[in-house]
């Protein structure tokens, strides 16, 4: 299976440039599986309600849940991406997947970080996994990473992979995926965005890029610079995460004695 990410530096509140962007270099290589950033084409710093609000689109009748679907389509690919979700009079940050047969579902973001407690509200769709047949795949965005319950959680409903859009701007992410990685079994996709947002007077967001694929046994198969552009494309066999055995004796997950981690 071909998995990749397109790391980049997304224009704020240019949500067609931003997509355009998108498709001009999707058109550039093939693959099955495309990860992009968190709000990929709305941009993250935001300064008001009526800002986000304004960006936020209905999903999947929103143009860029849309046009993500029509890539899918046309470059025969699933992708999964991040951007801010309306239903109703709620706003969410949210990961949608579609695919070739178009859209597959929507992740809503369970632990917001920093000040997007202030434009989002927590999602409550829980940790899901999608099976599109090739692999098993579960979504987390960006500081779901600091919870490890999430990757557990994608991992014991049978995740190989998790897909994992992000916008990061504290350092620690990119290496603490490889412990996600090895304690899960799983393969995982984070696909960061560079650059900065330094908007309404608010400090700089600087971003870290660092997006990188790392394998079950916590190996990083390749990471991206901090600071470029950066689109990548690995062969692997999601399949490897599926046998949960360390050695003879110890199996990750039916090691678990559950009944001991309840409160
Ligand atoms: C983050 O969750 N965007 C750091």
């Amino acid at each position: 299976m071909r998995v990749g990410w397109y790391q980049f530096n997304p224009a704020f509140g240019e949500v067609k440039r931003n997509l355009d962007l998108v498709a001009t270099r999707l058109a550039q290589m093939s693959c099955d599986l495309m990860v992009l950033p968190e709000l990929f084409a709305s941009g993250y710093q935001f300064v008001s309600k009526e800002e986000v609000r304004a960006l936020a689109e209905p999903v999947p009748e929103g143009p860029t849940t849309q046009r993500l679907t029509e890539l899918a389509r046309e470059r025969s690919m699933y992708l999964v991406a991040g951007l801010p979700e309306r239903d109703r009079d709620t706003v969410y940050n949210s990961a949608v997947l579609v695919g070739p047969t178009g859209f597959l579902g929507v992740y809503r973001k369970a632990h917001l970080y920093y000040e997007e407690v202030l434009f989002f509200s927590p999602g409550e769709t829980g940790f899901q996994v999608w099976d599109i047949g090739s692999a098993r795949l579960g979504i987390m965005v960006c500081f779901d990473w600091f919870y490890p319950e999430a990757a557990r959680t994608l991992a014991l409903k049978g995740a190989d992979i998790l897909c994992h859009p992000a916008n990061l701007v504290l350092p620690h992410c990119p290496d603490a995926m490889v412990t996600r990685c090895l304690e899960n079994h799983v393969f995982s996709v984070t696909a960061n965005r560079i650059g900065y947002e330094e908007r309404g007077g608010k400090p700089r967001l600087t971003y870290i890029g660092n997006s990188e694929i790392v394998s079950p046994t916590g190996k990083i198969l390749h990471r991206a610079p901090g600071d470029q552009e950066d689109l990548t494309v690995l062969h692997l066999d999601p399949l490897e995460a599926r046998n949960k055995a360390l050695n003879p004796y110890n199996d990750l997950l039916r090691g678990r004695p559950a009944h001991l981690y309840e409160l």
